[in-house]
């Protein structure tokens, strides 16, 4: 198991939920969750993914489509029961599809289907994974939204953004309905992460990188590990004053007008 922190071992004893944990931001927060003491149940659509993570970690894989309120009961209920609780539920699965682009060209199917998997899911999640907190009048809920929900951008996926400006404020609205049961839900803006993917557009096209990389005034993209530290510090207690917030961890890209050269 990569261990990404040998000191902080805030999770021990929690049990911890991931969708989309087998690639990105929810591998390396699988990998983080464990190396703080937490049971970690990876869940993901992707099969070999989804094992291997779970295998890497030490803890339960569980195949769903977050999409599908049946698949996130089992998921959080099968938390649950192999662990007996359900601490963490990190809601992260997210899907940014080509043909989701410019609302011009956007088609309704299209629309629709990263409305599913970005926001719809995330509400089956919160609905499935509630009931557990609040039995046990504890728990912390972070959803995956993006820096894209608090600014615009010009090369538009307008779906995309719709869906993460709906994750931040139905966070919001959960972190406030639910605050005085021990319940905390944040939503998880990341600024653009170095991902597998990300790179090899980048790498064909580097006047894209440019035109992104100016507006950010740590000067670089993210690594999904420091996302991941992120919300490591949102699951834990050290963040037991936080709710309801839009945690930015953007390398200052929302609050920059010029930035350095
Ligand atoms: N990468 C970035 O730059 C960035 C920036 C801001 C926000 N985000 C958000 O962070 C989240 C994770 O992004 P990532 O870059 O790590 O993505 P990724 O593509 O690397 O991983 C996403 C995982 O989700 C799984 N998944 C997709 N559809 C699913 C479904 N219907 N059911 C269950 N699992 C499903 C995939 O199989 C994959 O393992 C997403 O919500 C994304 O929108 C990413």
């Amino acid at each position: 198991m990569t261990d990404q922190n040998p000191v902080c071992r805030r999770l021990v004893g929690r049990t911890a939920v991931v969708t989309g944990a087998g690639s990105g931001i929810g591998l390396a927060t699988a990998r983080r969750f464990a190396s703080e003491g937490a049971d970690v149940v990876c869940a993901d659509i992707d099969d070999t993914a989804g094992k291997a993570a779970a295998d890497e970690v030490g803890g339960t894989y569980v195949k769903v489509d977050v999409t599908d309120p049946e698949q996130v009961e089992a998921l959080f209920r099968t938390a649950f029961d192999t662990y007996g609780s359900v601490d963490v539920a990190f809601n992260n699965a997210g899907i940014s599809p080509p043909d989701d682009d410019s609302i011009l060209t956007t088609g309704l199917e299209a629309w629709k289907r990263v409305q599913e998997v970005n926001l719809t899911s995330v509400y089956l999640c919160c609905k499935a994974a509630l009931p557990y907190m609040r039995r046990q009048g504890r728990g912390s809920i972070i959803n995956t939204a993006s820096f894209v929900a608090v600014m615009g951008a010009a090369t538009s996926q307008i779906s995309y953004t719709a869906s993460k400006g709906g994750v931040l404020a139905m966070s919001r609205e959960l972190g406030v309905q639910f605050a005085r049961e021990g319940i905390r839900v944040n939503a998880l803006c990341p600024g653009p992460v170095n991902t597998p993917l990300l790179r090899e557009l980048f790498a064909k096209d580097p006047e894209r990188a440019a035109r992104r990389l100016v507006h950010i005034p740590l000067g670089r993209f993210a690594e999904a590990e420091e996302i991941a530290a992120a919300v490591a510090f949102l699951a834990s207690d050290d963040s037991s004053f936080i709710t309801g917030s839009e945690f930015l961890v953007d390398g200052g890209i929302a609050g920059a007008y010029v930035t350095p050269v």
